[in-house]
């Protein structure tokens, strides 16, 4: 269950009887923001506008957020303006959720009634009651979009109607743990937990996503054999929608296969208020999000990752694309999923080989932003190889943190972002030149990792120590020392030549992404052609 839970809504919309409701109901104490600072101003919110001004009032209301939000457990009615101060988002979000009770004008305006003492409604005619509603309604949009979901609270008595609904939500929403903050200032959010899919319509219905949009699964053959009975019933819990199977596989990855779906969709009749749903490993998640970025101009899209390397990488950060002969992931786009659902349960059927590729990319979030992680996955590398639920629950919500917190810095990959491709570039090189059918994504980035590591310590950046410790945990995740062992041989020279196509280095320019010490790295264009392919001999 989430720590604090926090409702907002426009005046009469039920945030103050629902939050007492709910508070009853989980025996949690009970806050009303607004009562909070008259209590502690020791007058009446009218009084501190009259005042002291609207500036005044609102350096109280953070105060009293920024206290509140320190109790734990407690269920939170919030005043009306308090969610268009970016600070006090933030607060709540790092505290709890955020619900937003909603209503229709008509309800909301039946409900103020004329007789009211709110100051912006009293004495105004059904009419003008109504007009003012729709415009104020309107303006508090963008806010209110900074919920975690909305509830209506249109009709019935909510000890039947309303709570059921959030109680329903709770079920999933106690599985959130972290949300991608876009620079619109809205976010998504990522759930982690063993068997949630079948929360998969409480989540559509609280991103109003269903019943409103016709959903499309898409799969890959593999899943849709290995994983055939949540298929069928993501299937059935959207509303019997149907399912699009791409052929497993990287090669998949191409614009004759994506122009199947499209097709596929145009001549079902998806229309734009369609909603992908992808429940795949990262292949797919990159096809679908392009579909969904492209089909008609971009419709909605949820992802439901299904290998560990598309939980803790691919699904998060709104990257999609296809790969062209010229390049991998050469045309795509920024698109951002409406969530993210991870169901570490799903892992059961996933290959050995395809586990260790997700390994490699979670070691990769130590050495690029955090020692102290990287010492976890040293103590517990046992528990993980294991597959133990509690560590692997941790390393998938530690690795999405941290992408999160990347790319919320970083939405379009103009700084911060680049440090993700650590042993990318040479990862890519090296599926590359075996024509991306000898490993999966990731494992080719951990044999990347180990180039990086090398060029690291040949230029100086940090020790020998510390590249060996890179690889032995590298290497206790069964990610290969050397091509040679993978029976790849490899001539340096193909190997300079497919990374100068790799979109990430500039014609003129190579960059580098390079570890100073574990837990932090560079962006460095320094190293010379003869230091990288020295630095290369290291996995050949
Ligand atoms: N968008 C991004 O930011 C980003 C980041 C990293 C990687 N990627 C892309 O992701 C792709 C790699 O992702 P991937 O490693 O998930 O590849 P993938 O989708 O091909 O999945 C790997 C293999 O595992 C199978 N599989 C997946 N989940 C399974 C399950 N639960 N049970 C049984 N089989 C299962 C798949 O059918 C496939 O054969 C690459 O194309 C890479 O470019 C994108
Ligand atoms: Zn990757």
């Amino acid at each position: 269950m989430p720590d604090n839970i926090y409702f907002t809504g426009f005046m009469a919309s039920g945030k103050t009887r629902i939050g007492k409701l709910l508070a009853s109901h989980l025996k949690r104490h009970y806050v009303d923001s607004d009562a909070y600072i008259a209590d502690r101003a020791k007058k009446s919110i009218t009084e501190i506008f009259e005042q002291d001004g609207e500036a005044k009032f609102r350096e109280l209301e953070k105060e009293a957020i920024r206290e509140i939000s320190k109790k734990k457990n407690v269920v939170v009615s919030l005043g009306g303006g308090a969610i268009t101060q970016s600070e006090n988002v933030h607060v709540i979000r790092d505290s709890g959720i955020l619900i937003c009770m909603r209503a229709e004008p008509e309800i909301l305006c039946e409900r103020i009634g004329r007789n009211n003492s709110r100051p912006l409604m009293a004495g105004l005619e059904p009419e003008e009651r109504l007009e003012k509603i729709n415009s104020m309604l309107a303006d508090r949009e963008k806010y209110y979009a900074l919920a975690d979901f909305r509830i209506d609270s249109n009709e019935g008595p909510p000890e039947e109607r309303v709570l059921p609904q959030i109680m329903e939500a709770l079920k999933l929403w106690e599985h959130l743990v972290a949300r991608v903050e876009l620079s619109s200032g809205a976010c998504y959010p990522i759930f982690i937990g063993k068997n949630i899919l079948k929360h998969v319509q409480v989540l559509l219905k609280k991103l109003k996503l269903f019943p409103q949009n016709e959903i499309l699964v898409c799969t890959d053959s593999n899943i849709a054999k290995k994983q055939n009975d949540n298929l069928k019933m993501l299937r059935k819990k959207t509303g019997d929608s149907k399912s699009f199977v791409f052929p497993a596989g990287e090669n998949s990855k191409q614009l004759e296969v994506l122009n199947r779906l499209w097709t596929f969709m145009l001549k079902n009749r998806y229309s734009r208020k369609s909603c992908l749903l992808q429940f795949s490993g990262g292949v797919v998640g990159d096809m679908a999000g392009f579909a969904a970025a492209t089909y008609q101009r971009g419709i909605s899209f949820v992802q439901i990752p299904t290998s560990l390397l598309a939980m803790v990488d691919s699904s998060v950060g709104g990257k999609v694309a296809i790969n062209h002969t010229e390049g991998k992931n050469m045309i795509g786009a920024f698109y951002q999923p409406k969530a993210v659902m991870c169901d570490l349960a799903v892992l059961k059927t996933l290959p050995k080989e395809e586990f260790r590729a997700g390994l490699a990319e979670i070691v990769k979030y130590g050495i690029i932003y955090d020692a102290e992680f990287f010492q976890w996955l040293e103590k517990n590398a046992n528990a993980i190889i294991e597959k133990d639920f509690a560590a692997l629950k941790y390393i998938v919500k530690r690795s999405c943190e941290i992408k999160s917190a990347v790319v919320g810095e970083d939405e379009f990959e103009l700084g911060l972002r680049a440090i993700l491709n650590y042993g990318h570039t040479f990862g890519h090189a090296i599926e590359k030149i075996t024509d991306y059918k000898k490993f999966s994504h990731g494992i080719a980035v951990g044999l990347g990792m180990r180039v990086a590591g090398r060029l690291s310590t040949i230029t100086g950046r940090w020790s020998a120590e510390e590249e060996n410790r890179q690889n032995e945990l590298l290497t206790k995740f069964r990610i290969p020392k050397t091509l040679t062992q993978c029976k790849v041989e490899c001539q340096l020279k193909a190997v300079w030549n497919a990374m100068a196509s790799d979109k990430k280095a500039d014609k003129k320019t190579r960059f580098y992404i390079l570890p100073l010490k574990i837990g932090v790295v560079e962006k460095t264009s320094a190293p010379t052609k003869e230091q990288v392919l020295e630095a290369f001999k290291a996995v050949i």
